[in-house]
């Protein structure tokens, strides 16, 4: 496992750290034994990030992590939440101080301590980053204590350039993997000229690029891959990053040609996204121990060649951004 400085903040993080999306919820049945192994084997693994939010099972990620960091003692890793899923509607005038520090304190009770790592906030409406005393009131809250730093999740280019106008902003987390391509082109620039951490979220599509998915995979009922296919609940660049479900695993037949024998797919899409240095952390989702391993060793993997990066941006260029490059 290799580590770096997490932006501008005194944290040193690991570059493969845990998404704990999948031990909260919207992933079809995850059972806490599962996500308590799963948290322990990324733990084991090396892995000092995990990345979870309030509204994942209501707060049951956040708990299951607390829980898991009671029983372990030692070094804490660095918890980064999310703040503003909460809010229904979910508009820019409820990103203010009082509703953020609500959550805020719910946030510190689920994760049993007194300050927060990291909270992010979770997407907000564009609008929401036009108005400067919603960072002022972020500094008023790092100012009492309640949290060590703030960052925002984004869904857009154009909102993470705009998020890290405030000083502030230490980090943000975006979607950036072999089919989500676009931030590379611009915001890794600003982000490392102005020393702002990035967390590539989302970097399997959803499992997509783990190439075990086909056209008759079948999910619950109570998984985002069936229930958000369209956006029904949030953004559907959340969902498959967007990508059309076959146009994806046309890539994926062209992607395997290009993994290094005895690598996984997988493991190849997370060493992708290691290959820009701009990225902080890259957190992919794991359900089960397995998976968390496996997710771990990705960081030890060998740099990928030139003519395979190129190769892989050539796949992007002629079946995936006509999908999504101008969307986010
Ligand atoms: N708005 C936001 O801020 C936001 C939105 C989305 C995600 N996130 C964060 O980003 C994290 C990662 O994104 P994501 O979970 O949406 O998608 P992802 O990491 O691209 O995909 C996760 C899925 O990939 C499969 N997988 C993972 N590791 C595997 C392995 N080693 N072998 C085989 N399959 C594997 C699993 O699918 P199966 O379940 O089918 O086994 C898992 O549920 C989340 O957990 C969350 O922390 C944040």
């Amino acid at each position: 496992m290799k580590y770096g400085k997490f932006g501008k903040t005194p944290f040193t993080v690991s570059d493969v750290g845990f998404g704990a999306w999948q031990i909260g919820s919207a992933w079809g049945e995850v059972s806490d034994a599962d996500g308590r192994a799963a948290l322990n084997a990324a733990l084991d693994a090396g892995m000092t990030f995990i990345d979870t939010a309030d509204v994942y099972g209501d707060g049951r990620s956040e708990k299951l992590i607390a829980e898991v960091l009671k029983v372990r003692g030692g070094n804490r890793p660095m918890v980064a939440t999310k703040a503003g899923r909460r809010l229904s509607p979910h508009t820019a005038d409820g990103y203010n101080k009082a509703n953020l520090e609500a959550f805020i304190d719910r946030s510190l009770k689920n994760l049993a301590v007194d300050s927060l790592d990291l909270v992010q906030l979770h997407c907000p409406p564009t609008e929401a980053l036009y108005r400067p005393e919603l960072f002022g009131a972020l500094d008023d809250i790092r100012k009492s204590g309640k949290i060590k730093n703030y960052g925002v999740s984004v869904e857009k280019v154009e909102e993470a350039l705009k998020a890290i106008e405030f000083p502030g902003v230490v980090s943000i987390q975006i979607i950036y993997n072999l089919f989500r391509q676009r931030p590379a082109e611009l915001f890794f620039a600003e982000a490392k000229r102005r020393n702002v951490a990035v967390i590539a979220r989302v970097p399997l599509a959803s499992g997509l690029l783990t190439g075990k998915i086909t056209g008759d995979t079948r999910f619950a009922a109570d998984d985002h891959r069936n229930f958000n296919r369209h956006g029904e609940a949030f953004d559907v660049g959340e969902t498959f990053a967007g990508v059309p479900l076959e146009i994806g695993l046309q890539a994926i037949e062209e992607l395997r040609k290009l993994v290094p024998p005895g690598v996984s797919l997988t493991a190849f899409a997370l060493r992708w996204i290691l290959m820009n240095d701009a990225v902080t952390v890259v957190i992919p989702g794991a359900r089960n121990a397995e998976q968390a391993k496996a997710n771990a060793a990705a960081s030890d993997l060998a740099p990928l060649p030139a003519e395979t990066m190129a190769a892989a941006h050539d796949i992007y260029d002629r079946l995936i951004a006509t999908h999504v490059h101008q969307r986010w």
